[in-house]
């Protein structure tokens, strides 16, 4: 049976989601988000991304793709093609009894996984920051909005953000 794939990814209006390998904001409500989406979860990420995080998230199984072979790192698992990553992951999930498989970027790795996806829970941030890394262009006519939360800036949210989940259609 397939376990279903979402995406999880922040993104500013200007489709920019990082810079040198960092996040460019600070919003407590979307880390607070993306922790509740994904724990229990099997979590794929791009070695970049693994290393501007740093660590391997409590809570979740981390598969981190790299092409290179010496690549290691304490309480990760490694996978060095998407293929094997996915089966990997639904290996995990099966093992975790989780609903399915977060994706969680970066922009190389959302590339790939996008015509995949089952679900997106996207963060649209509400900014136009200089950035090196941007989500790439998706099919948005296969996608249905299924929710979407608009919130304000506040004292632990630099900036106004919305937050919309999408459902792939099956025709
Ligand atoms: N705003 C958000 O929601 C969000 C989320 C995540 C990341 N980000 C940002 O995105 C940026 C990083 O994105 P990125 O595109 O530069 O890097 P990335 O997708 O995180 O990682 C790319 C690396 O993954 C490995 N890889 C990718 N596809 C592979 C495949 N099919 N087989 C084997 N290995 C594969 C390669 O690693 P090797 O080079 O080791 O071979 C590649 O260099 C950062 O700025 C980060 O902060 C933003």
């Amino acid at each position: 049976m397939s376990v279903p794939l979402f995406v999880l990814a922040a993104i500013a209006d200007n489709g920019v989601i990082g810079d040198d390998n960092r996040l460019i904001w600070q919003l407590s409500s979307d880390l607070k988000r993306f922790r509740q989406l994904t724990l229990g979860h099997p979590m794929l990420m791009g070695r970049k991304t693994f290393q501007s995080i740093g660590k391997a998230l409590p809570g979740r199984e981390t598969v981190v793709l790299t092409r290179d072979p010496a690549f290691a790192a304490e309480g990760v698992h490694v996978a060095h093609d998407l293929a094997g990553a996915l089966d990997l992951c639904r290996d995990l999930a099966k093992r975790m009894q989780a609903p399915g498989i977060a994706v969680v970027g970066g922009a190389d790795v959302y590339a790939q996984t996008l015509p995949l996806a089952d679900r997106l829970h996207l963060t649209e941030v509400h900014a136009t920051p200089h950035g090196d890394a941007f989500f790439p262009d998706w099919d948005r006519k296969s996608f249905k909005v299924i929710s979407k939360e608009d919130f304000p800036s506040g004292p632990r949210d630099e900036y106004a953000y919305s937050f919309i989940d999408y459902q792939r259609v099956r025709t």
